[in-house]
């Protein structure tokens, strides 16, 4: 391939907004694809058409039938647009695996789909089949990048078939979720046995999609580069720290950016007000609806905290009710937006009920709500133990919120401590700390608070985060400059 020609990518993907989304992942694999064809990168999305995407897309065009998947009988391959961006969609037809109701891994009750290895082992070998000379499209990828353990085995099957074959890319979005299943499953998901191994998707025992693409990919990437550091060892490289030491020549970090059409509070749709960083006066009045709307008390000098988040351990959010029986004894009040851990979710439920002018809880997933809470927040805590990237602490950045973070991967990466040196060189823009406990949080939580009571600096912090460019530009131009090394060597 002349490097003058498009770089043709087909970026395999489990979620996408606006069709799909159970976290970041899914705001990446909209945002990325399109910000890699501003660049001229020839980019498709392949993705399982469960009933939310084939609803969601009106025009969807029969592209290929394929066979040879593994599985019984056909499975179509659908052409389409994503809806906003028209970044092009491919999309897997195969009723028996993706149309049914509930979530794309976990079923009604919460527990995974008892399918799953077979649901994405079918995800992975459509994803290698257009990735080799077995394609039926015209269309043929120069670079196959995965995302995350549901497309995991594609590169052991690119690795199993005869070349010439697209180059891969494994990208990790969280080295906590791996896809393990049982070893017998090696030789049904179609195999050779010997992959069976320390030396390819052998881990504790099992079978991991996840190690299958961390070994057979020719290269791997993570949303930032903290995070490409932390998962070299334990505890962050959840027991494939070893492997990931032994390639760091072929590990990039490279950070995420934000959708910054979709995040502007000075256009957001979703805001009663809009603003800028040139006139705040919109953010206090979307403060006073926010209030309004979650029965807290109207008052627009209490400072007030937001949470959105997966309410899971990653996200450090245990440590907050310890915290708030104490904090919420002064002028403070917390807005919490999430869902996940039933006793997480109780004690936040509860702590609302013991406050309610103070603070409110809500259990779901609210995308217009968690655009108000962004804006109507005065600070954002997101005290993650460990965090690959996060996205809300951008999103918080850019509309004059900011966030009180835990040093931790792509955090540190995205934040700049409110230190006397950063705020005085203009940089500051939030407040890190360094120990995920409840003592780390709290003092970090009462050094925001001394800030905010400071009005003239707070703004300063405001407007640094404000100015910022999270936008995907510039880790588009890293995609696009990593695309063309791993090409030159391939
Ligand atoms: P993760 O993918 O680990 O959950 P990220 O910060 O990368 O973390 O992305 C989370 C995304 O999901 C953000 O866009 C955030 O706003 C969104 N989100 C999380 N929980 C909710 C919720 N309950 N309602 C609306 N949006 C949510
Ligand atoms: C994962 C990570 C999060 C990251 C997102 C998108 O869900 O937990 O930190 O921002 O993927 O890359």
């Amino acid at each position: 391939m002349s490097l003058n020609q498009s770089i043709k990518v087909l970026f395999i993907t489990p979620e996408i907004t606006p069709l799909l989304k159970t976290g970041g992942l899914a705001d990446v694999s909209a945002a990325l694809p399109a910000a890699l064809r501003d660049h001229k990168v020839d980019v498709r999305v392949l993705l399982p058409g469960y009933p939310r995407v084939m609803d969601g897309l009106k025009h969807k065009r029969l592209l290929a039938t394929l066979t040879d998947t593994g599985v019984h009988g056909e499975v179509k391959l659908l052409e389409a647009e994503l809806p906003g961006s028209g970044v092009p969609l491919l999309v897997i037809d195969y009723p028996p695996f993706y149309e049914r109701d509930g979530g794309p891994y976990l079923d009604h009750n919460g527990l995974d789909w008892v399918d799953n290895a077979h649901r994405f082992a079918l995800l992975s070998k459509v994803g290698a089949i257009l990735g080799s000379t077995k394609s039926p499209l015209g269309w043929r990828p120069d670079i196959v990048q995965c995302n995350d353990w549901q497309s995991g085995l594609t590169p052991a099957y690119l690795h199993f078939s005869p070349a010439p074959n697209a180059a891969t890319i494994m990208t990790i979005h969280n080295m906590a979720f791996q896809g393990t299943f049982p070893a017998s499953l090696t030789t049904p998901l179609g195999l050779p046995a010997s992959s069976y191994n320390i030396n390819g998707m052998e881990y504790y025992g099992q079978l991991s999609f996840l190690k299958a693409g961390l070994f057979y990919a020719n290269h791997i990437t993570t949303v930032s580069p903290t995070y490409a550091e932390e998962i070299q060892q334990a505890p962050l490289g959840f027991g494939m720290q070893g492997l990931l030491a032994h390639r760091y020549l072929d590990l990039t970090g490279i950070v995420n950016g934000i959708d910054i059409n979709e995040w502007n509070p000075a256009a957001d749709k979703l805001l009663d007000h809009n603003y800028s960083v040139d006139n705040l006066a919109g953010k206090a009045a979307n403060k006073r609806a926010l209030q309004n709307k979650l029965g807290l008390t109207e008052n627009p000098d209490i400072p007030l905290l937001g949470v959105i988040s997966r309410l899971t351990h990653q996200k450090g959010l245990d440590l907050l009710p310890t915290i708030a029986s104490f904090l919420l004894e002064y002028p403070v009040q917390i807005v919490i937006l999430g869902s996940g851990e039933a006793g997480l979710e109780a004690s936040f439920l509860q702590l609302a009920q013991n406050h309610p002018d103070q603070v409110a809880t809500v259990i779901g997933f609210n995308e217009a709500l968690s655009h108000q809470i962004e804006a109507g927040a005065d600070i954002f805590l997101m005290p993650s133990r460990f965090e690959p990237c996060g996205l809300n602490q951008m999103y918080s950045q850019c509309y004059g919120t900011p966030p009180i973070v835990h040093s931790t991967g792509g955090l540190v990466d995205t934040v700049v401590d409110a230190t006397p040196e950063n705020i005085a060189n203009g940089t500051a823009t939030g407040f890190i700390f360094t120990h995920a406990t409840t003592h780390g949080l709290n003092e970090c939580i009462h050094r925001a608070l001394d800030i905010y009571r400071d009005q003239p600096t707070w703004r300063k912090l405001q407007s640094n985060g404000m100015r910022r460019d999270f936008g995907w530009n510039k880790s588009a131009e890293e995609y696009l400059a990593l695309y063309e090394m791993i090409l030159k060597s391939f």
